[in-house]
């Protein structure tokens, strides 16, 4: 398996070959995901909903993503590594969102970080990127900006709004992102976007025409059940493996069927 980097990602696209994501937050998983031969993982702030309990990403904060960033460099065989930047970490000077990014690379081993918002967090992506780390964009449903949205609502549906999404996506192109998610947007708009970007564009809840997709592994896995998305498709349920073994293990225990002869030393 060849090691995946920020060009693998744009070459993809230019040979019109689909780019595949998953988030991760751990060794485990990254190993059993990344000997997929999966393109990028992405250590998601996803980790506040799903790892952490809390009911949205803004706690989350940079000591959380380093810390789950380095556990999951540990078990990765080679897929692209991005950490997201959690909220008010880039937003507030650009000094500061050079300094978080230079400290999820350093110290965490993250490849790329990835960022919510278009036009008015230009600065902080360009002084991000001439810093010489590679950022990934991330437009339509910002859950950092859950609080403005008012919830988790699908974003880009009137003409006013997909036009100001396909600036947006311009300008941070321009700006020196390397690939953008698009999430829960119309179907037709994201085709539009993908369309004008060279880079390429991973969709979540966007349908099918982005250059790649990325999905929440705790959600496609059946192991976060607190609200599930529309767009989600489970291609497991290991939710109930785990609660079956665990019930198995407990009944075996409880009955001395567990440990047997060949669970004990001599
Ligand atoms: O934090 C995250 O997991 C994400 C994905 C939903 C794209 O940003």
């Amino acid at each position: 398996m060849s090691k995946k980097t920020v060009l693998t990602i744009l070459e993809k696209k230019h040979i019109g070959e689909k780019i595949t994501m998953l988030t991760c937050y751990d060794y485990v998983t990254a190993k059993l995901i990344s000997s997929q031969d999966i393109d990028a993982l992405l250590v998601g702030d996803t980790l506040g909903n799903v790892k952490l309990g809390y009911e949205n990403t803004l706690s989350v904060t940079v000591d959380n993503m380093i810390y789950h960033t380095k556990s999951v460099k540990r078990g990765n065989a080679g897929a692209l590594l991005i950490t997201d930047m959690p909220f008010m970490s880039y937003e507030i000077t650009v000094e500061d969102a050079v300094r978080n990014a230079a400290r999820i690379v350093k110290e965490g081993g993250a490849e790329a970080v990835k960022v919510e918002g278009g036009i008015e967090i230009l600065d902080k992506v360009k002084a991000i990127s001439d810093a010489k780390v590679p950022v990934v964009g991330h437009l339509g449903l910002t859950p950092q900006a859950i609080n403005k949205f008012g919830g988790f609502k699908v974003q880009g549906r009137t003409e006013e709004a997909g036009e100001k999404l396909i600036a947006d996506a311009e300008a941070l192109e321009k700006a020196g992102i390397f690939a953008v998610v698009l999430e829960a947007i119309p179907g037709q708009l994201a085709k539009e976007v993908t369309e004008r970007l060279k880079i390429p564009t991973i969709g979540i809840g966007s349908g099918r025409y982005c250059d790649g997709q990325v999905l929440v592994i705790d959600d496609m896995l059946g192991m976060f059940t607190d609200f599930t998305p529309k767009f989600v498709k489970k291609y497991a349920d290991v939710g109930n493996t785990i609660k079956t073994a665990v019930k198995n293990y407990i009944d075996e225990v409880k009955e001395g069927q567990f440990p047997r002869e060949e669970n004990t030393y001599k």
